[in-house]
């Protein structure tokens, strides 16, 4: 295990009917901008709950972040920030909106130039707006941690960013208000909570015998709860569940002290930015090729996985379990291949060269550059 340092400031509020506790927990004398998506809110009721449990605060809305938040409609946001004088933020809805409303956070206050550069050039940003979440579709994480990831329009691109500023000053997690999706989203939602497992775990052995177990817990409970919620959608345990699972995943607990991978959601990115895959979407189709790809040098805890999870040992063990993982996606009813969604070789060079030019080496290994990656995808066809 390595050195590592965990911090995690952020207050969850967790369960059935908790959305009334927001009138304690957005600060009192600031005045808010309540931030959605396409309207799902306002069709699941949860944008009543919040709006009752703001009665007598001083609060504007914003919606329209789209799902794979994109920058210029951001940008309006924070152009109204500017104009009402905003001192909160409270974003109502998934990872995209409260991914769109961390960078709001930082880019109403940036004043060293195009807010873009906190995602193309990594430039510093320490002011940020205080935010809080109503988290209504469990996938990414980001209620829990100080993850973002915004896309551009104009350039066609997705990146991401990471900034301890945006941590979430609370999240209410209430299950019901996920009863509302649909399978799409559900599916999603289970299948982007494993690749970040995965992404944690799925390197090297590091004697870190806690934090596999632990992502392992996440796995099973991913597992076995993902076909139930699907069968059983209204089902308020399933999604309290999957809920849990899906913070747990990228909440940087099962992190501590272990390398990391990312290869498949960097490679997931530029398939979302050029072909607007959903991102869960992009993930099922590479993490599959990358094991196969990096194979021999992810051996050890392919099999530990194999054997753990899915209870099978024996000399190909690493293989079944790449296959065991397909067969558990394609059983959600997600497709595996790039072929099965129109898309051929013809922008792989372009995606490769993206890395390149980004200087970009990705994996635990950092050895999977252009060419590597351009092989990945080849095995994604
Ligand atoms: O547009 P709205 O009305 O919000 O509807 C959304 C959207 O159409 C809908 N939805 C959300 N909750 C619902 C619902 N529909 C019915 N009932 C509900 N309760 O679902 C659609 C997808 O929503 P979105 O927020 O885009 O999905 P998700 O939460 O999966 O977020 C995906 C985004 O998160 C980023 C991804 O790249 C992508 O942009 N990620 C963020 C991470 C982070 N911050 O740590 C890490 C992840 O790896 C990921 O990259
Ligand atoms: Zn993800």
């Amino acid at each position: 295990m390595n050195n590592f340092t965990y911090f995690n400031p952020v207050k969850v509020v967790f369960g059935k009917g908790t959305i009334n506790q927001l009138a304690e927990l957005v600060p009192a004398g600031r005045k808010i901008l309540v931030t959605y998506g396409g309207g799902s809110i306002k069709q699941n009721g949860v944008y009543d709950q919040v709006k009752n449990a703001l009665k007598g605060r001083d609060w504007v809305e914003f919606g329209g972040i789209e799902p794979n938040p994109r920058y210029e409609t951001l940008m309006k946001s924070v152009a109204l920030c500017r104009e009402e004088g905003i001192g909160f933020l409270l974003s109502v809805g998934g990872g995209s909106v409260l991914d769109g409303t961390k960078f709001i956070a930082l880019a109403v206050n940036y004043a060293q130039g195009d807010p873009w550069d906190i995602l193309a050039k990594q430039a510093p940003a320490e002011l940020a707006l205080p935010l809080g979440c109503v988290l209504t579709l469990p996938a990414t994480g980001s209620e829990m941690n100080c993850f973002s990831v915004i896309s551009r329009d104009s350039t066609q691109e997705k990146l991401a960013f990471s900034n301890p500023a945006v941590f979430p000053r609370f999240s209410i997690l209430d299950p019901e208000t996920t009863i509302s999706l649909p399978v799409r989203q559900t599916m999603n939602g289970i299948a982007d909570a494993f690749a970040h497992v995965m992404e944690q775990y799925m390197t090297f052995p590091c004697e870190a015998p806690l934090q596999d177990r632990q992502a392992e817990a996440i796995l099973s409970t991913l597992i076995e709860y993902g076909p139930q919620v699907l069968q059983q959608p209204g089902n308020y345990q399933f999604r309290s569940n999957i809920m849990w699972a899906a913070t747990q995943a990228l909440n940087g607990i099962i992190s501590c002290g272990v390398p990391q991978d990312w290869t498949t959601h960097m490679i997931g990115h530029e398939l979302t930015a050029f072909y607007g895959l959903d991102h869960a979407q992009t993930l099922v189709v590479v993490m599959p090729a990358v094991w196969k790809h990096q194979k021999a040098r992810k051996a050890l805890k392919l099999s530990q996985y194999a054997e753990r999870i899915w209870g099978t040992k024996g000399s190909d063990s690493a293989g079944q379990a790449i296959e065991k993982t397909e067969q558990f996606f394609r059983s959600l009813g997600m497709k595996t291949r790039l072929s099965e969604y129109g898309i051929t070789a013809e922008r792989f060079e372009q995606i490769g060269q993206r890395f390149a030019s980004r200087g970009l080496k990705l994996g635990e290994h950092e050895a999977i550059g252009k060419t590597e990656v351009i092989e990945i995808l080849d095995l994604c066809r």
